[in-house]
């Protein structure tokens, strides 16, 4: 599995596994069947209520505490230096671990929702640089952010975020933010790859995978990864969870990275930091 150095000298897997909408039950066999596979990064998040099944299923699989990369969210409604402390431990019993790989601020907290947006990702951000020197948290990281919460958050922050996982999929790839990112030495990560599955049945997508003899899942995720940014598709299905990491064996041309990039938009959430909990 290609590894990424992050600007805090740690490394990330480049493909990883999602959890959100796992249901207890599901959250534990994927998470088995993922390790397996050969995934060592999961991602969950407190909101996503299945850290403790992701406990569950690292346990299960066998693997040592070194073998998995594991990520957390704290969730957007708990932003603020002792609210994260409190989240962050919370989080880590659930997850029965004793250290959390990667933590992310979830969303930022924007002018609709916090009086002070700035001083309630930075008092948050102030509690995982702490918890990071603690040994708690290898890699601190935000998610979600545009410029604008990056530029505030850089003004006190003594650690720069490691990761800014945002949404990323053909059809919607945030190409100005991820071109920002790279610039601040900030890793992009991608949520959603297939866009929740819209972005099946697309010619383009159809064509290049035929010529490829992939699916289009596989092209989705190597058009990702050949962006150097780091991906977790989601599957409860062993067979899907098998076909998402089997994308090292070819290579998309500089044309065909193109054609998708170029692809138009298909698939957006609806989901901006700055209107939330409002969609567009
Ligand atoms: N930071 C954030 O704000 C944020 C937001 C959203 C998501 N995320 C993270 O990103 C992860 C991925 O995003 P996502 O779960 O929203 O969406 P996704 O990975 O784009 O799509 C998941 C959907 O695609 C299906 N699928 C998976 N592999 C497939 C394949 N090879 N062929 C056909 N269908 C396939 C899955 O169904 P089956 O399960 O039936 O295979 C599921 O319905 C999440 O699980 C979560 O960990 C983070």
């Amino acid at each position: 599995m290609k590894k990424i150095i992050l600007n805090d000298g740690k490394t990330i897997p480049i493909v990883g596994f999602g959890t959100y909408k796992s249901t207890e039950q599901e959250a534990i066999e994927s998470v088995i069947s993922a390790i397996k596979h050969g995934y060592s990064l999961i991602d969950t998040a407190a909101i996503y209520g299945n850290e403790e099944a992701i406990g569950k299923g690292i346990k299960a699989s066998g693997v040592s505490r070194e073998e998995v990369y594991v990520t957390t969210k704290l969730w957007r409604e708990c932003l603020g230096y002792e609210s994260t402390k409190q989240e962050f431990k919370k989080s880590l019993k659930r997850l029965n671990l004793d250290y959390i790989d990667l933590y992310l601020i979830h969303w930022p907290a924007n002018a609709k929702n916090y009086d002070n947006w700035q001083k309630a990702n930075a008092d948050s951000w102030r509690a995982m640089e702490e918890l990071q020197a603690e040994g708690k948290i290898k890699s601190i990281g935000v998610s979600n952010f545009f410029e604008e919460h990056l530029e505030a958050l850089f003004k006190t922050a003594k650690v720069k975020p490691s990761i800014n996982q945002i949404e990323f999929h053909p059809g919607y790839w945030q190409e100005k933010l991820v071109n920002y990112c790279k610039k601040q030495n900030i890793v992009v990560e991608s949520w959603s790859p297939f866009a929740r599955g819209k972005v099946f049945g697309n010619e383009v997508l159809e064509a290049i995978a035929n010529k490829h003899g992939k699916s289009v899942s596989q092209i989705c995720l190597r058009w990702i990864i050949q962006h150097n940014v780091v991906v977790i598709p989601k599957s409860t299905s062993p067979n899907r969870i098998a076909e998402n990491i089997q994308i090292f064996d070819f290579e998309l041309s500089t044309f065909e990275m193109e054609q998708i990039n170029k692809l138009p938009e298909m698939g957006f959430s609806g989901e901006l930091p700055n209107l939330w909990p409002d969609r567009v």
